[in-house]
C-alpha cells in the first residue's frame, strides 16, 4: 500500500501523492523539485541575504514556490512556505513531525498544510504552508514568549497561557477547550516541547485566536529522559496524571461537561493514534517507540 507523503493516507494515483494534497499545499496538482540538499542550505540562507534561520533550534529555510519552474527556493523574504530538513542530531524528524501534524489533524486541530518532499540527495524534508501570510501580505503572530514577556521559552505554565488566552482571543470558549485538546494530545504522543515559542496568537484584523498548530512532534522517542512537559501543568512538569488535566481544565474555565467531552474523545482516539504511528514513514524502531509511548501515556490518563 502505498501512502501519500502529505496526508499518510493510502493514494492509487501516480506518484506519492494526492493531487487534492498537493493542490492544498501548492495550489497545483505537482509536487515541485527542490534543487538543493541540507549540506547546500546555510550557504544557500547566507547568499539570499536572509539570517540563518528563522526563530526556532532547527535550521529550517524560508521558502517560495517558483511555479513556472515548479521548483521551491530559499528567499530571504516573502517567504510562502517554511522547509525543515533532518538535524544531525534527530533521527527523522520531519517525518515525526508530518505525523504528528497529521495526528493532530485527524482530531479535528487546525493545521497548516504540510507534507514531506525529497531533497536534491532524496532525503526527505518536511513543507509546511505559512499560516500568517494572507495574499501575499503578513499577518501578526505573536508566540506566548513575546505576550508573556518571557526570558526563558521553558520557564512558565500552560495555566499562564490559558490565562493569555482568555484575555486576549475573540473566541474564548472555542480557543481554550482546542488549547487543552492540544495539551491533552501532546501529553499522548510524547510531545515535551510545547515551550512558550511553540505557541502563539494570530491576528487577523479584528480577530485574535490560538494559531494554527506547528512544532508538533514526539520528542519522547528521540529525547530519552524528555520531561512530560515543556511547561508545568498544574505545578508539575513530569509525573502529570489525570487530576493533573482536571485543574488546567478548571483554570481554563472549561465547564466540567466540555471537559468530559474533550477527555471522551482523546481517550476514544488511542487505536487512531497507534494505527497513524503504525502506518507512518517512520522506521520501525521509531514507530515501536511511538507506540509503547502512546500505549504507557494513556495507561497514565486513565
Ligand atoms: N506554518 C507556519 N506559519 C507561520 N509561522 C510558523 C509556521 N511554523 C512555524 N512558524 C514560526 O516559526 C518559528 C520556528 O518554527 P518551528 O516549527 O517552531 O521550528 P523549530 O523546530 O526550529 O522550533 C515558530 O516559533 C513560529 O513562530
Ligand atoms: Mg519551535
Amino acid at each position: 500500500m502505498k501512502l501519500c507523503l502529505c496526508c499518510q493516507k493510502p493514494t492509487d494515483e501516480d506518484g506519492r501523492y494526492h493531487a487534492r494534497c498537493l493542490k492544498q499545499l501548492f495550489g497545483a496538482a505537482r509536487a515541485p523539485k527542490i534543487p538543493f540538499s541540507v549540506a547546500d542550505l546555510p550557504r544557500k540562507i547566507i547568499s539570499t541575504g536572509a539570517r540563518m534561520s528563522i526563530s526556532g533550534m532547527q535550521i529550517k529555510a524560508s521558502i517560495r514556490l517558483d511555479a513556472e519552474k515548479s521548483a521551491l527556493e530559499v528567499v530571504a523574504s516573502g517567504g510562502t512556505y517554511i522547509l525543515k530538513p533532518e538535524p544531525s542530531q534527530f533521527e527523522e524528524l520531519p517525518q515525526n513531525e508530518n505525523l504528528c501534524m497529521n495526528i493532530a489533524a485527524e482530531l479535528g486541530i487546525n493545521v497548516p498544510p504540510h507534507g514531506l518532499f525529497p531533497m536534491a540527495d532524496g532525503q526527505l524534508c518536511y513543507v509546511i504552508k505559512r499560516f500568517d501570510r494572507r495574499g501575499g501580505e503578513p499577518l501578526r503572530n505573536e508566540t506566548m514568549f513575546q505576550i508573556l514577556e518571557a526570558t526563558d521559552k521553558y520557564s512558565g505554565s500552560l495555566e499562564q497561557i490559558g490565562k493569555a488566552i482568555r484575555e486576549h482571543a475573540t473566541n474564548v470558549g472555542l480557543d481554550t477547550i482546542d488549547f487543552f485538546e492540544r495539551a491533552l494530545l501532546s501529553f499522548l504522543i510524547g510531545n515535551g516541547d510545547m515551550h512558550l515559542k511553540n505557541w502563539a496568537l494570530l491576528i487577523d484584523g479584528k480577530k485574535i485566536g490560538l494559531a494554527p498548530c506547528y512544532d508538533f512532534i514526539s520528542s519522547r522517542i528521540l529525547i530519552p529522559n524528555e520531561e512530560d512537559s515543556a511547561l508545568t501543568i498544574n505545578g508539575k512538569k513530569n509525573k502529570l496524571k489525570r487530576p493533573d488535566f482536571d485543574a488546567l481544565a478548571a483554570s481554563l474555565k472549561i465547564d466540567s461537561k466540555a471537559a468530559a467531552n474533550s477527555f471522551e474523545k482523546l481517550r476514544g482516539a488511542e487505536e487512531t493514534l497507534r494505527r497513524m504511528a503504525i502506518h507512518s514513514e517512520l522506521n520501525t524502531k521509531l514507530r515501536q517507540k511511538l507506540t509503547d509511548a502512546i500505549a504507557s501515556r494513556y495507561k497514565r490518563l486513565t
